[in-house]
This record gives structure tokens, C-alpha cells and sequence, in this order.
């Protein structure tokens, strides 16, 4: 293998570490940040760790036009024994490189970059919150960068890694969000981008959930963008329902994207011997569950707020109220063992942890 180094230029002025109650999602980041540069015909070079400052980018940049980039999210965690521990980062990768794909920008080498993820992390250990429910969120992200305001993939792209000390993603926490289903916006089509993590997606959806919140709503549930029927995504998460024992999530059709936290909770439950199973559900479906008293329980799943269990869903003028609008048994099963692997509190027995 060739050789691979991360040059290292220490911050001169570290910043003040935040209090656990200044703990928010991703407003405070670290001194450090991890960057790689792509030309070609190069290919990804200078992977450099260097103080956590502005970019200076020229205005023509591609990437302010036409919006050609990827991003990922995952987590850094304190363990009681003092370890940091990062949670199926491979995964967080795998996907980067199915975005790239999507979004035509050129493939990384995972091992090479998980592992100057793994020296940003160990650089910045100081940073990892200890605080329960607190954690060191990673954003691994990749502009294309040339200098052309012509529609084309770009020749010259940056992949960053910035890091933030982060609280719950939600102010509920763990306790049940209300949700509206969306009927006026879609989130994503077949054949568009809705299973790539890039940014054009989650400016496309700030509209419904901007009209949501004042409403009184924490987030929408998407539903399909041809037929308006089926369930998709609910907020920035996939969707779990418990519906007369058996647990249900929509499967993957390519305008949902594949959560990392939706697959642990699929291979999680399947450990447990409970009953989960992947296909497409329509919202009427749901709503008949309801009204036959077999719809049990509803959450989301995602890196950022990990479970979050639904408590009421309107659509169309009606309200289901969820379990009462208190959380479920599974939603909390799932959320104290994810958590509890993900902090080192609990066994792994399916090797997800990957220490610092
Ligand atoms: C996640 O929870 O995995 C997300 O993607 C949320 C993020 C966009 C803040």
C-alpha cells in the first residue's frame, strides 16, 4: 500500500472547551480540522490536520452553483474507562463513496481517510464531552471547489473534516416529538438524489419544516414524491412503526437514504428475535392501524438524535396520538442499547465500536 501521511500543523491559541450546559447541536467547533485536496489528475493529495479556520474559495467555485457535494455525520464517544470510541465509522464511508458516486465526484480511499478521522479524533480527545446524552460529532463533508460556472462535473474538489461537541439533536430528547405528515413538499423522487447524504436535499426540505414548526411541529413525515402515499422518511431520519407486534420500517427504494443508525436498529431488533420487517407502508395503512388500536408505537432513527419516538402524527386533519405520547418499549430498548454500545457501557457483540 502506498504510503499515507497526515501532516500536522498545531493551533496556536486552543479555544476555551464549552460547559455541558452550552452543549447544543454543532454551533461550537474544535481547533482542528482534517483537510484533503482533490486534482486531477492527481487524485486525493495533502491530507493535512490544521487549525480550524475560514476557507478562502474563489466565488466561481462550482460548488456554490450547482451544489455538487456530499457530507456524513457521525459520532466520537467517552467511554467510563476514559477510551474514545467511534461507532461503524466504515459505514459512514461505504456511503460517502455511494453519494460520490451519485453526485460525480471521485471515490475516496476509506481506510486512508478513517484514519486521519481516527488522528483528527485522537488529536482533539480533550474535546469528546463526558457529560451523558454528549458526544464529539463528526462532519466529514466534500465541496467541488474548480473555478467554472459551467454544468460539469468539476475537476478539483475538498474533503474537510470539522468537529463539534454536541447535546441532544432534539430539545425533547429521548421524550415524543409531534409530526406532521407533509402533503404540499416532497422530499425526494426515484431517480433523484434522496438516497446520497447532500446538501441540495436538506435545502429542499427546510421549506416544509419551516411551515411545520409554526404549526407547533417538530418535524414532517415524507411521504413519496409520485403518488403521495407512501411512507419515506420522517424529518432527517428514517421511520420505524410498531404495528400489532411486528415492526416495520419502509424499505429502501432509492429515495430513502440508508441510515446507519435504521441498519443497526434492523440487525439490533433481528438479535432480539422480534419480528421487523422492510416494505412499503402507505399512510392509510398507518392510519387504519390506528384506528384498529394495532398502530403500538412510531420513532425516528438517526446518527443526530438516535431514537426518536413519535407521539402524535397529524395528517390531514387528524390526529393519532402514538402509545399515549409516551415513548414505547422498543424505542427505549433500542436507545439504551445503542447508546449503551455506542458509550462502552454495554457488550458489542456485533463489533460496531472502533476505538481511538
Ligand atoms: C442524522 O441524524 O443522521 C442526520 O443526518 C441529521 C443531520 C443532518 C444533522
Amino acid at each position: 500500500m502506498e504510503e499515507w501521511t497526515v501532516e500536522v500543523e498545531h493551533c496556536k491559541s486552543p479555544k476555551e472547551k464549552p460547559k455541558t450546559e452550552e452543549l447544543e447541536f454543532g454551533r461550537i467547533f474544535t481547533d482542528h480540522m482534517l483537510v484533503i485536496d482533490y486534482t486531477e489528475p492527481v487524485g486525493w493529495h495533502d491530507a493535512r490536520i490544521i487549525p480550524y479556520q475560514p476557507l478562502t474559495i474563489d466565488p466561481s467555485a462550482m460548488v456554490f452553483h450547482y451544489g455538487q457535494s456530499v457530507f456524513e455525520g457521525l459520532k466520537a464517544y467517552y467511554t467510563p474507562d476514559g477510551d474514545i470510541q467511534l461507532f461503524r465509522p466504515e459505514k459512514n464511508l461505504e456511503r460517502m463513496n455511494r453519494s460520490n458516486d451519485r453526485l460525480c465526484i471521485p471515490q475516496i480511499d476509506e481506510s486512508h481517510v478513517l484514519k486521519a478521522i481516527k488522528q483528527l479524533v485522537h488529536m482533539e480527545k480533550d474535546w469528546v464531552p463526558t457529560a451523558e446524552g454528549t458526544s464529539l460529532y463528526i462532519r466529514p463533508f466534500i465541496i467541488s471547489t474548480e473555478p467554472f460556472i459551467g454544468v460539469a462535473p468539476a475537476h478539483h474538489y475538498k474533503l474537510i473534516v470539522i468537529l463539534s461537541p454536541v447535546g441532544a439533536y432534539y430539545k425533547e430528547g429521548i421524550n415524543p416529538v409531534k409530526i406532521a405528515v407533509e402533503n404540499t413538499f416532497v422530499r425526494a423522487v426515484k431517480g433523484g438524489t434522496g438516497e446520497a447524504k447532500t446538501g441540495g436535499n436538506y435545502a429542499s426540505s427546510l421549506k416544509a419544516q419551516e411551515l411545520c414548526a409554526k404549526q407547533g411541529f417538530t418535524q414532517v413525515l415524507w411521504l413519496d414524491g409520485v403518488e403521495k402515499k407512501y411512507i419515506e422518511e420522517v424529518g432527517s431520519m428514517n421511520v420505524f412503526f410498531k404495528i400489532d407486534g411486528e415492526i416495520v420500517t419502509p424499505s429502501l427504494n432509492g429515495s430513502i437514504l440508508e441510515g446507519v443508525t435504521r441498519n443497526s436498529v434492523i440487525q439490533l431488533l433481528k438479535h432480539w428475535q422480534l419480528p421487523v420487517t422492510e416494505k412499503r407502508i402507505s399512510m392509510e395503512e398507518l392510519y387504519q392501524a390506528h384506528m384498529d388500536g394495532t398502530l403500538e408505537e412510531a420513532f425516528g432513527t438517526g446518527t443526530a438524535a438516535v431514537i426518536s419516538p413519535i407521539g402524535q402524527l397529524s395528517w390531514e386533519g387528524k390526529d393519532l396520538h402514538i402509545n399515549n405520547g409516551k415513548t414505547g418499549k422498543v424505542a427505549k430498548a433500542l436507545y439504551e442499547t445503542l447508546t449503551g454500545i455506542q458509550y462502552g457501557k454495554e457488550k458489542d457483540p456485533f463489533n460496531w465500536i472502533e476505538k481511538v
